[in-house]
């Protein structure tokens, strides 16, 4: 999931697929090898594009399948913005294999924007509370609870590795607006 500011350049370090490309409609393979996660060379290098390509672009999460590679690695990345400044700020999660084993059953509605959908934004429900199983970057099992903006990260990223965006959770007509026009609502006044 992205968040341009809109006074910063936006360079990605790696170009992101935007929609078209089939691999954003794949779902992505598992790590086979999380064991050996940490001596894995091109998943290493794979990890490390993923966060420079993500810090680039002002991003606070990116999936692997966004660069074109089709695998179950994503990352969660909260940090306070222009558009949530009350966003938590977390260092970055990286994921392999990312598994949502619980989540509660109130729902959310909130803005997003997608780095893969550029110029667009919609308005989309998604678990408050959810709970999920992972490894790290080094292999290690993990384990965490997320709520509100952390948790609504996750979801979006999560979609991703399911060949989903989140236009295609997109409700009403209302809920579906350009950057620009979102911009000058949010100006205006938007929760
Ligand atoms: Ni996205």
């Amino acid at each position: 999931m992205t968040l341009l500011q809109p006074s910063q350049p936006h360079l990605p370090a790696t170009p992101v697929l935007t929609l078209g490309h089939s691999v954003l409609r794949q779902v992505a393979q598992p790590i086979m090898s999380t064991a050996t996660a940490a001596k894995d060379r091109p998943l290493q290098q794979l990890i490390d594009q993923m966060l420079d390509t993500m810090r680039a672009a002002n991003g606070v999460g990116i999936a692997a399948p966004q660069l074109g590679r089709a695998l179950r690695v994503l990352v969660v990345a909260s940090r306070p913005n222009l558009r949530y400044p009350h966003a938590p700020q977390m260092e970055p999660v990286v994921m392999l294999n990312p598994r949502l084993i619980a989540a509660s059953d109130d729902l959310e509605m909130g803005w997003e924007g997608c780095l893969s959908v550029p110029g667009v934004r919609g308005r989309v429900p998604r678990h408050r509370v959810v709970e999920v199983e992972y490894c790290d970057r080094d292999g290690q099992p993990q384990r965490q609870v997320w709520e509100g903006f952390v948790a609504r990260i996750f979801q979006h990223e999560a979609d991703h590795l399911e060949g989903k965006v989140f236009l295609d959770r997109v409700q009403a007509e209302t809920d579906l607006l350009s950057e620009a026009a979102y911009q000058a609502i949010e100006v205006a006044d938007l929760p």
